[in-house]
């Protein structure tokens, strides 16, 4: 079992005996797709490669896997079938593993129980999408027990999903009585408590993306602990509205203006810092820029939306970086998805980046949280420089603003052993 507090009472698979066992192995396959004439390719495999370690252990352990995923966020439409498919999933999962994957359309179905007393040592299940079973959002106990009923030990891996209370994450262990946690979600874990409990100072959290409502619980979370937040991307420019600068015709959320006048005043109070931009990248239109300029302060002038941080700001940030002891990233600097306005988020993936040594090693404990700051700090080719890059962007969030996992909680056993009576 392991040591790190939100790990407490969860057994982790190296607690199990798998020779020969129906081990369900729940991973988090939601990986990003592209449509395309023959059914939609994978444009990153991450989550696929992240999962490995888990399934190659317990393949080398002699158990019978079977994995199952979620896929997108299908609604019922008879074309979902086809482009929400685990098909390419299992393709590539078969040439990463060098094994074979029987892909399983019906998880409710006999094949799983059938097939499973004959797979071989290179061969694993998958199920087709999760999603396209009713009972999986709804959590229902009925869609769960049909799973279980070819499961003699489950584990979750999908720390992607672990803060959904769905059928494969909550009910189906809820009816299974061995289960634990694989070695992604141990490793997320132990890293996300780091953030949580033990950090080492300077303490620096660097937020951006689109809404501040998305980051105020992290915010009030962790306010005692981090030592500087810099902000950047949309986020900013209702901090810099609370200070009354004008901000053109930049995203603004009003209904947070005052949270963030607020914030600002305690952040101040604390004797901690809270770096807003000083310069940035404003463009007249977002969709079809005729115009593009750096402003030379923290004003943005009528007509124009801010869409990056500018030069200054991103030496500002890098130099306050050059201090830091841990830093936790969430959310892009601007509108990474644009070259034009990449540079914000490639300047702090760079910064992060120099933490890193030679050795593997890092300086500075370098974390990421998953989703949009995960894919720009790979745009930007410095992801592989990173401490840790959290495979879970909601749920890496929802677990550092002090939230209860359901995937987490389930597995949990706080149960006092019985001590035997003299
Ligand atoms: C994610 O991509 O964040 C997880 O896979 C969860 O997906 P969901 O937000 O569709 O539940």
């Amino acid at each position: 079992m392991s040591t790190t507090i939100g790990l407490k009472g969860i057994q982790t698979i190296e607690n199990f005996d798998l020779k020969e066992k129906c081990v369900f192995i729940r991973v988090d396959f939601n990986v990003p797709l592209a449509e395309g004439d023959q059914g939609s390719t994978i444009t990153d495999d991450t989550r696929i490669r992240a999962a490995l370690p888990t399934i190659r252990y317990a393949l080398e352990k002699g158990a019978k896997i079977v994995l199952a995923s979620h896929l997108g966020r299908p609604e019922g439409k008879p074309e979902d079938r086809k482009k929400f498919s685990m098909e390419p999933i299992a393709a590539r999962l078969g040439e990463l593993l060098k094994a074979e994957v029987v892909l399983v359309e019906d998880p409710t179905s006999d094949a799983p129980k059938g097939l499973l007393p004959g797979l071989r040592h290179n061969q694993v299940i998958l199920l087709e999408n999760l999603r396209f079973e009713k009972g999986e959002t709804k959590n229902a106990r009925e869609f769960a027990l049909q799973m279980a009923s070819y499961t003699d030990i489950y584990i979750n891996d999908a720390f992607g999903a672990s803060h959904r209370a769905h059928a494969s994450i909550e009910a189906l262990p809820q009816a299974v009585e061995k289960k634990g946690i694989g070695f992604l979600i141990k490793k997320e874990i132990e890293m996300l408590d780091v953030l949580l409990h033990a950090p080492q100072a300077p303490y620096m959290a660097i937020l951006g993306g689109a809404k501040v409502s998305d980051k105020i619980p992290v915010i009030e979370n962790l306010i005692e602990k981090i030592d500087t937040f810099l902000v950047g991307g949309a986020m900013a420019y209702t901090f810099l509205a609370a200070q009354n600068l004008s901000v053109g015709k930049s995203r603004v959320e009003k209904d947070k203006v005052s949270f963030a006048r607020e914030m600002l005043a305690r952040i101040a109070a604390r004797g901690k810092k809270m770096l807003l931009p000083v310069d940035h990248v404003i463009t007249n239109d977002f969709l079809a820029p005729s115009e593009i300029k750096i402003t030379d302060t923290a004003a943005i002038p009528e007509g124009y939306l801010g869409v990056d941080i500018g030069p200054k700001t991103r030496e500002l940030y890098r130099k306050e970086l050059s201090r830091a002891k841990t830093v936790f990233w969430n959310g892009p600097m601007g509108v990474f998805e644009k070259p034009e306005f990449a540079q914000g988020s490639f300047a702090i993936a760079e910064a992060l980046a120099s933490f890193a040594q030679d050795d593997g090693t890092h300086s500075a404990l370098t974390i990421v949280g998953g989703g949009d700051s995960a894919a720009a700090a790979e745009a930007s080719g410095f992801a592989g420089k990173m401490a840790h890059i959290s495979t879970g962007g909601g749920a890496s969030l929802e677990y550092l603003q002090g939230d209860k996992l359901p995937g987490l909680e389930v597995l949990r056993n706080l149960r006092p052993s019985v001590q035997p009576t003299l």
